[in-house]
């Protein structure tokens, strides 16, 4: 595949559509990172075969797991809490994947040899200060640079389980403790400000480990008693409301199309776009709705919709929409008026300075986009916007989603785009430009 792709029109009229994404990624590598640690053969279906999920998946085996990854199914053979088996001195590479690096850490917080957890560019520059400090307390042996990867863990002496205050509403750092929790002798507590709660339905519903919630009204209260092994399970992995949604924005927001995406994920923690394309007019319904292993998966419906109307969003909301804000500012810039939206701080801690981009992008199709006090943004939407001028989108992070939401842009308003470092979808949707070409984008 060459290094760009040029979009010179917007994607023509579709109705009554259906389409499939892939599997959802977080639950994805929280499957392969805890299947390693249950006792026996573990089988998901419909696993995300994408970069950051394959990462996890070699993380592991080099580890000493074995795993049988094929089209229909993924086998890991879990050899217990204490099973992991490698020589001093390993290096694993997460690559972009900041929740393979962080749960990694965590993993290995017993390490009896030293293990070297290492990233790419991108993933270099992410702070890592966040799981550190409470995996540190818990008494693990380990160096970062300056708060960043590489991070190397060696032997440490007896762990003790912790009392830990989590306040950035990381989903991440929320599973990086419980996950160390479970390597550690007593019961750890935590207090959490919302976040994905996928780690948590799966030690309750998968591996069935000793664990209470309590759910307050700004947190939640997590206590896990450490030290129990865990029989193997198997999962049937929904499909990625992340990547659903960038299907999701191309149908609002162009013209005379209804599209229905199968089988998603739609637990209350993720669905954030769905609750913000609502309030702004849009009549996004899930149908189907169906329980597995304590998650909500739905068929969902979308068509487009004109006069969509400004919001002022309150963050309480911004932790379930974390990875589709720039999506979400696409949908702002089509609204009569003007949305804010506040504390948006943690986006620019993604792949890429991602609310910078936010911006950047915005201001370069003509949509006035101010950043304002509290890490927020102000859009004066235009619902008539129509371009016709060159467009170059070239990040040299490669972030994914960068990628995806300029090429979904660039099908909506019209241009003539060239966009740089397709490779990048990859690393969480590989599948993204075979959809978009089935439902008749023209991308070259
Ligand atoms: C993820 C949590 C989110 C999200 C990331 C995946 C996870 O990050 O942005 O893409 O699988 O736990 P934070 O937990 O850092 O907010």
């Amino acid at each position: 595949m060459s290094n760009i792709i040029s979009i010179n029109q917007k994607i023509i009229s579709f109705r009554k559509k259906t389409i499939f994404v892939e599997g959802d990624k977080s639950l994805s590598i929280r499957f392969i990172l805890l299947s390693a640690l249950s006792n026996g053969k573990c089988t998901a279906y419909n696993l995300l075969k994408s970069e950051d999920v394959l990462c996890a998946i070699n993380s592991i085996k080099k580890l000493g797991i074995k795993v049988n990854l094929n089209n229909n199914y993924c086998e890991v053979f879990g050899r217990g809490l204490f099973g992991f088996k490698y020589k001093n001195g390993l290096v694993l590479d997460a690559g972009n994947s900041g929740t393979t690096a962080r749960l990694l850490c965590s993993l290995l917080i017993d390490t009896n040899q030293t293990v070297k957890i290492t990233g790419d560019k991108s993933l270099k520059k992410r702070d890592m200060s966040r799981i550190t400090r409470p995996l540190k307390m818990f008494g693990a042996n380990l160096k970062d640079n300056k708060g960043k990867l590489p991070i190397t863990i060696k032997k440490s002496k007896l762990l003790n389980p912790i009392v830990y205050t989590e306040h950035l509403g990381s989903a991440q750092c929320k599973s990086a403790v419980m996950i160390a929790a479970l390597k550690t002798s007593g019961i750890t507590k935590l207090k959490c400000s919302p976040s994905r709660n996928h780690t948590e339905l799966m030690f309750k519903n998968a591996l069935k480990v000793p664990i209470k919630i309590h759910k307050k009204n700004k947190y939640d209260l997590i206590e896990l008693d450490g030290l129990r092994e865990f029989n193997s399970f198997n999962y049937k992995i929904p499909g990625d409301i992340s990547s659903a949604a960038f299907f999701i924005i191309l149908t609002l927001l162009s013209k005379k199309k209804s599209l229905t995406i199968k089988n998603v994920n739609i637990n209350p923690s993720r669905t954030g776009i769905i609750k913000i394309l609502n309030m702004m007019g849009a009549s996004i319904r899930f149908l189907n709705k169906k329980i597995y292993k304590g998650e909500i998966n739905a068929d969902i419906f979308v068509k487009s919709k004109e006069n969509l109307k400004a919001i002022n969003l309150d963050p309480k909301i911004n932790s379930s929409a974390i990875d589709e804000f720039l999506l979400i500012f696409l949908a702002a810039s089509q609204c009569s008026g003007i949305s804010t939206f506040s504390n948006l701080s943690e986006l620019n801690k993604k792949e890429s300075r991602r609310l910078d981009w936010g911006i950047k992008i915005l201001n370069m199709i003509g949509i006035k986009t101010k950043r304002i006090k509290n890490d927020g943004v102000r859009i004066w939407g235009n619902p008539n916007l129509n371009l016709n001028k060159e467009y170059i989108i070239k990040n040299y992070l490669k972030d994914h989603r960068i990628f995806m939401v300029s090429t979904i842009a660039a099908l909506v308003f019209g241009g003539k785009w060239k966009i740089y470092d397709p490779i990048s979808f990859r690393t969480s949707f590989p599948s993204f430009l075979k959809i978009l070409k089935t439902l008749g984008a023209k991308i070259l």
